[in-house]
């Protein structure tokens, strides 16, 4: 058998240990293994090398991913560019299919979030065997109790927010801090949690601004003069809506942020306090794996050649402690993981102080 493996999408920390984990399982059980470079794009041009023992080693504790990545590279919607110097989005996917078959390759383990693991079940739905392994640091993709890369994340922002506490401590001043998530608060409601925030904020439940101003002038009322402000790229007001970066451009999705930035003006206008705006972004995404997600990684990684060696194509690697199982990707990827409101995380939070902004 040659087994190919892919990583697609934005990295995120333990694709390493992932790939470790998937290549040397192949090679346990008398395979060959082709890593192909840069996500679907690999197949597209035919980027790809040989991996073996050696390739793996000594990567299981880097961040990124040793066989690149890419969030522009939809064969459905391969952006391309035409006479005029216009990009269109055009489809490519038959050149996947037929380079698969001219790399003698006999499945493939894509490991990659929602968007990855979408153009991957339309690939299965092509003919190509393949199995899905859940990657992203917004743990939004269903079917998986949490995706590899959250822990990660969740620590680098309460590291942060560990730091941030003490300075706008010092000038009594309030710090929003804009963490990422697309549209789901995970990140935002775990490294709160932790890091001691006072205000979350998140997409599940949109804010109004004379709450988040109430909580804070709260605080002062009770001699604390400063307040530390969670907030999720995707979170909104009440009745308004997500903020984006910038233009859709073709052949990606679109990119959030300024929601921290929007936050803060309003929180400086009605209390007249200090504020400052610190966006985390892709500090998130990089770093050393934490333990966790180094031992999840790992089980994801060999349970993808075992579901390769079963032969239960068109299916994703899912942990449902303390097992793992695995689940048809077509469920996983129609089923966006968000926070749920009524949960006792968030009853927990309320519980202790923390406001939602509502
Ligand atoms: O999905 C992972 C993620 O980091 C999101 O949290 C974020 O919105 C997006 O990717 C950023 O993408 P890019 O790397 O294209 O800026």
């Amino acid at each position: 058998m040659r087994i190919g493996i892919l990583t697609g999408g934005g990295d995120c920390p333990a694709l390493n240990a992932v790939i470790r984990a998937a290549v040397k399982t192949c090679i346990g059980f008398g395979w060959d293994v082709l890593g192909i470079e840069e996500g679907f794009d690999g197949l597209i041009h035919s980027k790809c090398r040989p991996l073996n023992n050696a390739s793996v080693s000594g990567i299981l504790h880097l961040g990124g991913t040793i066989l690149g990545t890419t969030n522009s590279a939809n064969p459905f919607c391969y952006p391309t560019l035409c006479d005029g110097g216009q990009v269109r989005e055009t489809d490519v996917s038959d050149a996947v299919v037929s380079n698969f078959g001219k790399l003698g390759l006999d499945a493939l383990i894509v490991i990659g979030g929602d968007g990855t693991l979408s153009i991957a079940e339309k690939f299965y739905e092509k003919g190509i065997p393949l199995v899905g392994v859940p990657k992203t640091i917004d743990n939004d993709i269903g079917g998986t109790v949490v995706t590899f890369g959250f822990d990660t994340a969740v620590n680098t922002a309460r590291e942060a927010l560990d730091k941030l506490h003490t300075t706008a401590e010092s000038h009594r001043r309030v710090l929003v801090v804009e963490v990422m998530g697309r549209y789901s608060g995970w990140i935002a409601v775990h490294s709160g949690i932790a890091g001691g925030a006072d205000i979350i904020l998140i997409p599940e439940i949109p804010y109004n601004p004379a709450k988040v101003v109430e909580t804070i002038l709260l605080r002062e009322r009770l001699g604390k003069h400063f307040s530390i402000v969670v907030v999720a790229e995707g979170a909104f007001e009440e009745g308004g809506h997500v903020i984006f970066a910038e233009a859709k451009q073709a052949g990606r999705e679109q990119r959030l942020g300024g929601v921290g930035a929007s936050v803060a003006s309003v929180i400086s206008e009605l209390t007249g306090k200090e504020t400052r705006v610190v966006v985390l972004g892709h500090l998130q995404r990089g770093g050393p794996p934490t333990t966790f997600d180094r031992v999840l990684g790992t089980r994801f990684g060999a349970a993808a050649a075992r579901l390769v060696r079963k032969g239960a194509f068109g299916r994703m690697v899912a942990l449902n402690p303390p097992d793992l199982e695995s689940v048809p990707i077509r469920e996983a990827i129609g089923r966006r993981k968000t926070v749920p409101v009524d949960s006792d995380i968030i009853e927990s939070a309320r519980e202790i102080g923390i406001s939602f902004g509502n």
